[in-house]
């Protein structure tokens, strides 16, 4: 299938302004990693836009260009970064806080990261328990927080002079909710703000904000937030792109790695445990149960859908999936994933594969929060809106149309991407047949 006409994309002129909601482990690695990459300190690793190839043609044409020479992104010099934070400190003191990356590191970013000083929040204690901050927006109702946030955002894309904007969101994880009635289309959803409705958390006011605006938006979390249908149907509206929940990195990331290699063997599972322990201040709010939940539901979810036991009864049927998050403050940021998978082979031998991932929580997200912001821009850029299924790579509970089940498989999540970026350019997209070269 070739895009005969080649989407027409914008270039990418001018500035492109990054809002990030909640300037904490995430948001503070992934700027102070984007002006050391600015300065020559490091380099890009992690990320697919800045490190990623994509090859064009057949396997003969040795014609493999760089992504981001490929399709027309954002320059990282032209990156701007505004950020909302319950928390008044600098991205600076935010950045030594989290206590990711080296002081002498730090030291060296200290005037940019300094400049960058979190807006007053919209925050709710009743959504996220384990905080309080005192850096919080005050109104009479939802609807006037939102306003106070467009307002915002439009004066920061003026005084920046940004062309462009995208909004994403590295805030804490909000308690676990479920699809309500205002939630189903954008007059019950704006009638429900300016009614305080206890169904409309935070994440949703800012994601609302930003599709207000004609800002892409995506979702760094597992809330609910821009994945029910009022906020889809603007996101349509507005020709703003949206996608999340739930940056994919650590364990999960791992499971959508080997399951996938699993399945395609035909090797069956009695079962998968997974324990983690984490003490950074997402370890914290996630100790809260009611925030847990929102991540359990997140993480226990790829599994079934990649191994889909209805279609593999002998070999999935039954199977135990067990995830634990515990927080365990010695460790900071630098998490510690063990499983436990226990394995069936050729007559019903049993197997066991054990992993231990030393990982670093924010090391693994980062590359990713750059890569969303210059792909949402991107897509913006070419014209397309609503859900963008292409970007589930990045994501543990991908967004899909209604009734579509998500693909997990990092794979086909992979190759989903490559061929929309191919898709964009018409050029062939590859199916790996490979039989043109048997001729
Ligand atoms: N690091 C990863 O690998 C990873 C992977 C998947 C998802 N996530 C999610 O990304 C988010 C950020 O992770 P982190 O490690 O940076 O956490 P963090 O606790 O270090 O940072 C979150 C920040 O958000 C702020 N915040 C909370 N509610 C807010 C609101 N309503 N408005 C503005 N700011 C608000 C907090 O004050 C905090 O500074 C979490 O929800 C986490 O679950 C992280």
């Amino acid at each position: 299938m070739t895009n005969e006409g080649m989407t027409e994309i914008a270039p990418a002129k001018g500035k492109l302004g990054v809002l990030l909601v909640g300037l904490g482990a995430v948001s503070t690695t992934f700027v102070a990693g984007v002006e050391a990459i600015k300065k020559g300190l490091a380099e890009p690793i992690g990320s697919l836009t800045q490190m990623g190839t994509i090859r064009l043609g057949k396997r003969t044409d040795n014609n493999v260009p760089k992504i981001k020479d490929f399709v027309p992104l954002a320059d990282l010099n032209d990156l701007v970064f505004g950020a909302w934070d319950i928390f008044p400190e600098s991205a600076y003191e935010a950045a030594l806080h989290a206590g990711v990356l080296e002081k002498g590191l730090l030291a060296q970013l200290r005037a940019p990261l300094q400049k960058l000083k979190p807006m007053s929040a919209v925050f709710d204690n009743h959504y996220v328990k384990r905080l309080n901050g005192t850096n919080v927006k005050e109104a009479a109702n939802k609807m006037e927080l939102a306003e106070q946030l467009i307002e915002e955002i439009a004066d920061f894309k003026k005084r920046n002079k940004c062309s462009r904007l995208v909004m994403i969101w590295a805030a804490s994880t909000e308690i676990f909710m479920k699809q309500h009635a205002v939630h189903c289309n954008l007059e019950s959803f704006e009638k429900a703000l300016r009614e305080n409705h206890r169904s409309i958390a935070p994440s949703m006011i800012y994601a609302y904000a930003a599709l207000k605006s004609g800002i892409p938006f995506a979702n760094g979390a597992p809330n609910l937030t821009v994945d029910i249908p009022a906020l889809r149907d603007l996101a349509e509206e507005n020709n703003a792109p949206v996608c999340g929940k739930d940056f994919k990195t650590g364990q999960t990331m791992m499971k959508t790695i080997l399951a996938p290699g699993l399945k395609s063997r035909m090797l069956g599972l009695h079962g998968w445990y997974s324990t983690n322990i984490l003490g950074n201040r997402d370890g914290e709010v996630l100790d809260d149960p009611e925030s847990f939940k929102t991540k359990e539901e997140s993480k226990l979810s790829v599994l079934e859908y990649i191994l889909q036991p209805e279609v593999y009864p002998e070999l999935y049927k039954d199977f135990s999936h067990v995830v634990r998050i515990n927080y365990y403050p010695p460790r900071g940021d630098n998490k510690e994933g063990w499983d436990n998978i226990d394995i069936f082979g050729w007559l019903g031998y049993p197997m066991q594969i054990k992993i231990d991932f030393l990982c670093r929580d924010s090391i693994l997200a980062a590359p990713l929060v750059l890569d969303l912001a210059l792909f949402l821009d991107l897509a913006q850029r070419a014209g397309m809106r609503g859900v963008q299924e292409w970007l589930s790579f990045y994501f543990k509970s991908p967004m899909t149309a209604p009734k579509l089940y998500p693909e997990h498989d990092l794979f086909i999540q992979l190759m989903k991407l490559k061929n929309t970026l191919r898709y964009l350019r018409g050029e062939d997209l590859i199916t790996h047949l490979g039989l043109e070269y048997y001729d």
